[in-house]
């Protein structure tokens, strides 16, 4: 007589055992040079990166979604291999959707570990399918957060060389000049 091999019934669709696409899920509001480093970093590895751009109207941000991923858009628009969806809800749900088993995070200082590892082992367990990968921009970009740039520029300081063109037109659209405005809350 045979053993019968135990039954774990999986509840989920199985992923694709090759990651070919990783999802690099943020708020991106807005994206800055340290984000586009990663994507780039990424792309090294992963064949195709899916750019998640969270819609957070709790979070207040100072670009809609649809702001954010236009921008986003344009900053790749020679890059077919790279993708950009806005989601709500679960960002594993969005990835099993999406077919993805990689979510791509930034580390760039050990002050992001504690937030990072909670939200990993989190997403785990919501989805043990999924796997966080944590990549470390460019050393000039491991103090730079999408907050210093909106509160900076909205002061009156340089961000040239931490945001694309596109994005620096932007925020001085929406925050007056470089004087001006409001300054964003912390979070976002
Ligand atoms: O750029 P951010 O704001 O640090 O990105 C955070 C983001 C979008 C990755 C995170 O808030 C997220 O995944 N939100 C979706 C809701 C969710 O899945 N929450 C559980 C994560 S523990």
């Amino acid at each position: 007589m045979t053993a019968k091999p135990q039954r774990s019934a999986p509840a989920r669709p199985q992923l694709p055992p090759v990651a070919k696409q990783a999802i690099y899920a943020g708020s991106f509001d807005p994206i800055t040079n340290g984000h586009i480093d990663i994507v780039l970093r990424g792309l090294r590895i992963f064949d195709r990166i899916l750019i998640a751009v969270l819609e957070n109207p709790k979070k207040d941000p100072l670009f809609t979604t649809r702001e954010r991923v236009a921008m986003i858009r344009e900053i790749f628009s020679e890059r077919p291999e790279v993708e950009i969806q806005s989601f709500h809800g679960l960002l594993v749900d969005f990835a099993e959707k999406n077919r993805t088993r990689i979510v791509i995070r930034g580390l760039r200082a050990i002050s992001d570990f504690e937030y990072e590892f909670q939200m990993a082992l989190m997403n785990r367990k919501q989805n043990p399918e999924v796997e966080t990968f944590f990549m470390m921009p460019s050393l000039r970009y491991s103090f730079l957060s999408s907050n210093l740039v909106k509160e900076v520029f909205s002061l009156g300081g340089s961000v040239s060389d931490l945001v694309p063109r596109l994005v620096e037109r932007n925020l001085r659209a929406r925050l007056g000049g470089q004087s001006r405005g409001r300054i964003p809350k912390k979070a976002g």
